[in-house]
């Protein structure tokens, strides 16, 4: 292994070694635990502490800054794994052996390939589109593509089989839950749609979209350059591909390593906004493909995916070290959110910018621009975490230092939120299938605090 490379693996271990000393091991029962449906949970605004569903691929321990994938502790699998494996762990729900794991890189080799996606893609204007807008309209490209839905309309799905209503809310809303395990409607099994490499569903959709998102965000950041995209290299990594076919250079082994951790710790996050909406839109039976244009849409947010990008325009703002101190009074004053910091769930550090400020603090020595950024950003988390964090449990998470481990590789900030679709694909993909399995449409309700017995007044005699 490459000397610097080992490097990382030491930085990775330390950072496991202080969360370990600083978080004690036990998971939190209430949370996991198989339920007996219907359950009780007390709910906040934006559906916070609601319970939505069980599931075995992700554990996120707030209180104590623990992320778990299918078992597996985020520090291990930064330290030991790579995304191939990680991804497909997440979709399968278990590491791969050595003939799995080859026979996954050559199905997500193949799918990085898409010439008829990229061709319609260069028919229009991405360098006039955000790159996650851009992202989201090559997703539903590569759906085109590739469904049948879209082509032989529905009629063709089974003969006699016809669809049903999967709409529950026929059902009185007053009625309690009655914790169905399962959608009481659904369609009839389809035999029709003949299983083809070229109309993925299931595990073959998310391979598909897992190389696709990839190939598609290094496409999209040659093409807003007016640059051609450039065909991955069999012998490079997943994450080595991402880098390649975005700048056309073959990266370095420290370059690859670095970005091959980030993606490991991106890839899934428990029930977060990006994945819930996807998961929203699969319920109702809609396609993978625009479930996962949904997933994208909602993490271009800033309060969400986006902040990565927000948080090294705040540091260019704030201009220095020297200068922390004014603009964060300033912040505070004005009752301020601050970029990369705070989370609905960790009230804790959270463990993926453990991992990330040390590489930030690494990549960051040699590119001055990335160093100012790394000091200013390590005086500003001293301030914010003296005054919020005992008081409100504001911490760094993960987008905070992201940036600048990517701003230290000549990445530039507007495909930072890319970065993190690339990787999140994976848990957004893999928390649909398991979804699926036992679907219900998601259906929350909301108070009506509105007015009732309003009289229709015509609108010649309306004041
Ligand atoms: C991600 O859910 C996930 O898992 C997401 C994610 C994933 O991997 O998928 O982890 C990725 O999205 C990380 C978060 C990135 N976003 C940001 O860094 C944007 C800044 N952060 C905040 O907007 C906020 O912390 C959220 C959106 C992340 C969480 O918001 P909540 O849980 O709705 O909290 P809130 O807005 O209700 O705030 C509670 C209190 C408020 O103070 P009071 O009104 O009670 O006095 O905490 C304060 C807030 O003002 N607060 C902050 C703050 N975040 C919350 N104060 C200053 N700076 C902040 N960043």
């Amino acid at each position: 292994m490459h000397e610097q490379t080992k490097e990382i693996t030491r930085i990775i271990l330390d950072a496991a070694k202080l969360a370990r000393q600083e978080t004690d091991a036990e998971p939190e029962p209430e949370l996991t635990k198989r339920a007996k449906w219907p359950i009780e949970c007390i709910v906040g605004p934006g559906l916070e502490g609601a319970i939505a569903c069980e599931t075995e691929i992700g554990y996120v321990n707030g209180s104590k800054g623990w992320l778990v994938y299918r078992g597996y502790d985020i520090f291990d699998l930064c330290a030991y794994s790579n995304y191939e494996e990680v991804s497909y762990l997440l979709v399968h729900g278990a590491m791969p052996t050595d003939g799995q794991l080859k026979e996954y890189k050559k199905k997500i080799f193949q799918y990085f390939h898409m010439p008829k996606t990229l061709r319609l893609l260069t028919h229009f204007p991405i360098e006039e589109m955000t790159p996650m807008a851009a992202l989201r309209f090559g997703t539903s490209l590569m759906r085109q593509e590739f469904t049948t839905v879209d082509k032989v309309g529905l009629q063709s799905y089974g003969s006699g089989s016809k669809l049903i209503s999967s709409d529950e809310d026929s059902i009185a809303m007053e009625t309690k839950p009655r914790g169905e395990e399962r959608a009481i409607y659904e369609f009839m099994k389809n035999d029709a749609a003949p299983a083809s490499p070229w109309n993925p569903s299931g595990i073959e959709a998310c391979y598909h979209l897992i190389a696709g998102v990839c190939a598609l965000t290094a496409s999209i950041a040659r093409m807003r350059r007016g640059l051609s995209p450039v065909a991955p290299d069999p012998e490079l990594s997943h994450s080595g591909n991402l880098l390649y076919m975005m700048t056309g250079k073959k990266p370095t082994p420290l370059e690859e390593r670095i970005m091959d951790v980030s993606l490991i710790l991106h890839a899934d996050h428990g029930m977060n906004a990006s994945t819930f909406a996807s998961m929203v839109v699969a319920s109702t039976l809609s396609d993978l493909y625009l479930s996962i244009g949904s997933g994208i849409a909602a993490l271009t947010g800033p309060l969400h995916g986006g902040a990565n990008e927000k948080v090294i325009e705040m540091l260019r703002e704030i201009g220095g070290a020297g200068k922390v101190d004014a603009w964060f009074a300033d912040a505070v004053e004005k009752k301020q959110k601050i970029m990369g910091f705070g989370h609905r769930v960790y009230k804790a550090y959270d463990p993926r910018a453990r991992v990330l400020d040390p590489l930030a603090d690494f990549m960051s020595r040699n590119n001055a621009e990335s160093r100012g950024m790394y000091e200013t950003a390590k005086k500003l988390e001293k301030l914010v975490v003296a005054k919020l964090g005992s008081a409100k449990k504001i911490f760094p998470n993960v987008d905070f230092y992201s940036g600048i481990v990517y701003h230290s590789m000549s990445i530039s900030a507007e495909l930072f939120t890319t970065l993190f679709a690339v990787s999140r694909v994976a848990g957004w993909t893999a928390r649909v299938q398991e979804y699926l399995l036992n679907n219900r449409i998601f259906r929350p309700r909301a108070l009506y605090v509105g007015q009732f017995n309003k009289k229709y007044v015509p609108i010649d005699d309306r004041a």
